[in-house]
């Protein structure tokens, strides 16, 4: 089996979902469930024993020990963090909590249960790390995309975080041997998203009518990944991933934020149109940027492509489309996640 920490969050969930299916292999997961874990995401595993669900911190230190020496995984799948970048702009303490200090304790526990491990169970152990391209910084228009040697350049909170947690299992790798791997992957989207992130909120807020805030101009740029892309790409990466080293993991679709809200727009409009026969594009509205903005994140995703064989099946024409679809055919699942601190959270932010 496997212990996957995050599971129910946006990417964790539809990662146990992909996994169990793929293979049929049991999942422990550890998560805190904060405002962005939702056991609802996994509503279809509810009677499954192949899924065990615990509800607890990354930073128990005593918890995680107990888990690896009950359950004994083959390996760890960290998704555990906080993700959104204008929370960590309004508070940054979590960030560092979780990201930095959730992972130093997680690589301490899976070091002592690592190195008790015997023979073929020591030498078959994976620790893969899920991270982001945001560590990598800003791109100018021209420059070439991310690849796995491009230094880091984190701008911030939440990609500070995320870029010293993988310095500490680049760093444990190194000295201690641990057989780490390292994903950093683009904006993904896809079914479960939390609609904090750009594209659940514009679609939900379409859908009531609501003002589809863009910040500054529009015209930053960021690459986007089908969640079950990403899913099937860790899953090569835990396989066949070379110890120690990292893989890009991207979607060949750059897109300004405009085009992915127009795209989403014009989509809703041949799904769903608007009771008033307006088209939901006339929702958009340019809000204040959001401070020290990212122009533009791209992915060179050839090493994973060269390696082992991984590239996306999802375009972001066919991905957005399943992705709209998705929404409005679970309504339930949005209803249920959009209450209380969801409303708090929008109220705060957007004034
Ligand atoms: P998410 O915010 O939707 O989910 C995070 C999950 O982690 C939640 O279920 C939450 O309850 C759990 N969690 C938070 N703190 C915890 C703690 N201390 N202990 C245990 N569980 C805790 O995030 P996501 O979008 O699913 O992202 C998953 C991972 O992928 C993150 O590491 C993120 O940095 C990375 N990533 C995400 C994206 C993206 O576009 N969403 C892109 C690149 C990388
Ligand atoms: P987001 O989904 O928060 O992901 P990230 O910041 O990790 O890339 O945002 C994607 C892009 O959309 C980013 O450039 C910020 C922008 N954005 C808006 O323009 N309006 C919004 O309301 C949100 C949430 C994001």
């Amino acid at each position: 089996m496997i212990l996957v920490t995050g599971g129910a969050g946006f990417i964790g969930s539809n990662f146990i979902l992909d996994w169990i299916a793929a293979t049929g292999e049991p999942v422990v997961n550890l998560d805190k469930l904060t405002y962005a874990g939702n056991l609802e995401s996994l509503a279809s595993l509810k009677d499954d024993a192949r899924h065990l669900f615990v509800r607890g911190d990354v930073n128990d230190r005593e918890l995680v020990a107990k888990l690896l020496a009950g359950h004994k995984p083959r390996a760890i799948i960290h998704f555990a963090a906080e993700s959104h970048v204008d929370r960590s702009i309004s508070g940054p303490d979590e960030f560092i909590q979780t990201n930095i200090n959730g992972t130093f304790s997680l690589l301490e526990a899976t070091r002592a249960y690592w190195q008790e491990l015997g023979g073929v169970e020591k030498d078959a152990f994976r620790f893969l790390h899920v991270s982001t391209d945001e560590v990598y910084g800003s791109l100018g228009p021209g420059d070439p995309p991310f690849s796995e040697t491009t230094a880091y350049a984190p701008n911030s909170p939440y990609s500070a975080s995320k870029a010293a947690s993988d310095h500490l299992v680049r760093a444990y790798h190194h000295t201690y041997g641990l057989p780490m791997l390292t994903t950093n992957c683009s904006n993904n989207y896809g079914a479960f998203q939390f609609p904090e992130k750009l594209i659940p909120l514009v679609l939900l807020n379409a859908l009531n009518g609501k003002p589809l805030p863009i910040y500054g101009n529009g015209l930053n740029v960021r690459d986007w990944l089908y969640v079950g892309d990403h899913c099937a790409a860790i899953r090569e990466v835990l396989a066949g991933g070379r110890l120690g080293e990292t893989y890009n993991i991207g979607g060949w679709n750059e897109k300004t934020n405009l085009d992915v809200v127009n795209t989403v727009c014009a989509i809703l409009d041949e799904m769903k149109p608007a009771a008033n026969g307006k088209p939901y594009a006339s929702l958009i509205t340019y809000v204040k940027d959001r401070p020290g903005h990212d122009a533009r994140y791209a992915i060179n995703a050839r090493k994973i492509e060269r390696e082992l064989g991984w590239k996306p099946k999802e375009t972001f024409e066919t991905g957005i489309r399943k992705t709209v679809a998705w929404y409005l055919d679970n309504m339930g699942w949005v209803e249920h996640v959009v209450s209380g601190e969801y409303q708090a959270w929008v109220g705060r932010h957007y004034g």
